[in-house]
């Protein structure tokens, strides 16, 4: 049902994503020419990449207490976790340009999973404060094992469901400049997110949904999140969607490939 579902969603991405020639924004111009699209490697992609293969391989059985909209609470090899959770290599370095390009002081991400795409964010800006979010305690283990053996001091894990955890960690960091919403893709958690994130949004934020096509619920979420009043500019790339802030710019909705197929 789900992978219908997705399949007809990316077929009507795929028919309404725009080219280049079509972005009238320039701030949104120059972000997808020289960072979304760029092909440039860094020197942490290939570590970071051996870590996913390593991740990927781990035959660990792993006892998961069952929470978000998907995973249920069956034991996994780590490995298998890995492969449903982990966002792509694609887009995790497309995360490491963006916050090596715009420098955020706080980064935000709301769903760690087994950190891969935090030690993307960390690496990015090595003085930022990274703050990861991670509700099921045995995923928060190997979240923490990874960054201790990177040696990553920037990064926090705070363990414990989104709905505890996240008004606290705003209260003490009132302004991430940059976070990814990664995590209980369900219509009411993400709009309950996207309200308490709304205060501590400035023209400067730029914040990242994962999976806005990934199920009716979800796609009904990033519709009422692109028509917000607050939000001035959004970018579809299928998997994800970008929302900003940039109030001296007009109010526009762009849907852009990320690579040459799209995803
Ligand atoms: C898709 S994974 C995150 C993947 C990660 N961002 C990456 O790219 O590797 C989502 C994570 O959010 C956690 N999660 C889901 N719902 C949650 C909730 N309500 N509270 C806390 N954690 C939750 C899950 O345990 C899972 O590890």
């Amino acid at each position: 049902m789900n992978f219908l579902f997705r399949a007809q969603a990316f077929i009507r991405f795929f028919f309404k994503s725009k080219g280049l020639h079509r972005v009238h924004s320039p701030f949104v111009f120059r972000m997808y020419e020289d960072l979304i699209r760029s092909n440039d490697r860094f020197y942490a992609f290939a570590e970071l990449e051996k870590l996913r293969t390593r991740l990927l391989a781990d035959q660990r059985i792993i006892e998961r207490i069952g929470i978000g909209a998907q995973l249920k609470p069956k034991p996994l090899p780590l490995g298998e976790i890995a492969r449903r959770t982990l966002a792509t290599d694609h887009w995790c370095q497309i995360y490491f340009k963006l916050v090596a390009h715009f420098k955020p002081e706080t980064i935000l991400e709301i769903g760690t999973g087994v950190g891969l795409c935090t030690l993307y964010l960390a690496e990015a800006h090595p003085s930022a404060r990274v703050i990861t979010l991670e509700g099921d305690p045995a995923i928060a283990a190997v979240a923490r094992e990874q960054f201790e053996k990177r040696k990553h001091l920037n990064i926090e894990l705070v363990e414990g469901l989104f709905d505890v955890t996240l008004p606290d960690v705003l209260k003490k960091n009132p302004s991430p400049q940059f976070i990814v919403v990664d995590g209980n893709h369900t219509y009411a958690a993400t709009m309950r997110y996207f309200e308490w994130l709304l205060p501590h949004v400035s023209e400067d934020t730029i914040l990242i949904f994962d999976d806005i096509h990934w199920s009716a619920e979800m796609e009904r979420a990033w519709k009422e999140i692109k028509q917000h009043a607050e939000v001035q500019q959004t970018i579809d790339f299928f998997r994800v969607g970008m929302v900003f802030f940039r109030k001296g710019q007009v109010k526009q909705h762009f849907i852009l490939r990320s690579s040459f197929i799209g995803i």
